[in-house]
């Protein structure tokens, strides 16, 4: 699994234009689910303050550890870091946001953790999720795979699985970063491959974002 500081540098962009489609602000309630090292979790937490809270969900106990240093280090976020399964849901509080970043690729059944992602969203607010197309990558032209992965171009599904989880879409985009040479985009890729590809142009797989509300019951 490549850095996540490697990762951030990369796929901020996508980050930054959902957040700020969303209008995620002062208060918020947040969950990233599969949250790793918690990185997105402290931006998050950044962006809704002392008065909001994110919790950060990983099923991996090791990234606890992770997740409570990343917040320490940008200063009394609000981060709550809980060891559990996606499909396991549950959360002391329904949240205004549940976000997911390249964790549906690598569950069993992504519609079922967007439906638990659904069920621990309050009435009339927000799942975010943004997963790759990894074919649609590029390295001098030729598709990447990810074979490590369970549904790599799940971002392809994604606007369509949000439906059936009973969410309603309302914003699907698509962003690619992209490079050539040296840089944080032929890191990134040499991190996730193990080889560098060079002066070859490089298209990461782009992320599929959705961004979709909890209707009111019935
Ligand atoms: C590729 S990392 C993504 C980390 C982070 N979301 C990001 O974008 O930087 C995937 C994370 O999902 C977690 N994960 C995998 N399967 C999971 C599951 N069923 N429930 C919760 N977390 C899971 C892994 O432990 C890992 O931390």
């Amino acid at each position: 699994m490549p850095g996540l500081g490697l990762r951030n540098d990369v796929y901020r962009r996508p980050l930054s234009t959902a957040l700020e489609r969303l209008g995620v602000g002062p208060g918020w309630c947040c969950a990233d689910i599969g949250a790793g090292g918690g990185d997105v979790s402290v931006a998050l937490a950044e962006v809704v303050g002392p008065a909001g809270r994110v919790y950060a969900v990983d099923i991996n106990p090791e990234l606890r550890d992770a997740v409570a240093q990343a917040a320490a280090e940008a200063g009394g976020a609000q981060v709550v870091a809980i060891t559990m399964a996606a499909e396991d849901l549950l959360l002391p509080e329904p949240v205004d946001l549940a976000f997911c970043r390249f964790l549906l690729m690598h569950v069993v059944d992504p519609l079922a953790v967007l439906r638990r992602m659904a069920s621990v969203t309050a009435t009339g607010g927000w799942v975010l999720a943004q997963e790759p197309v990894t074919s649609a990558g590029r390295v001098g032209g030729q598709a990447l795979s990810m074979p490590g992965a369970r549904h790599p171009d799940i971002g392809a599904l994604l606007p369509g699985l949000v439906a059936k989880a009973g969410l309603e879409l309302v914003d699907a985009w698509a962003e690619a970063p992209a490079g050539a040479g040296p840089g944080p985009v032929a890191d990134y890729l040499e991190d996730l491959t193990g080889v560098s590809p060079g002066l070859d142009p490089v298209v990461l797989p782009p992320l599929v974002t959705v961004m979709a509300r909890k209707p009111a019951a019935g």
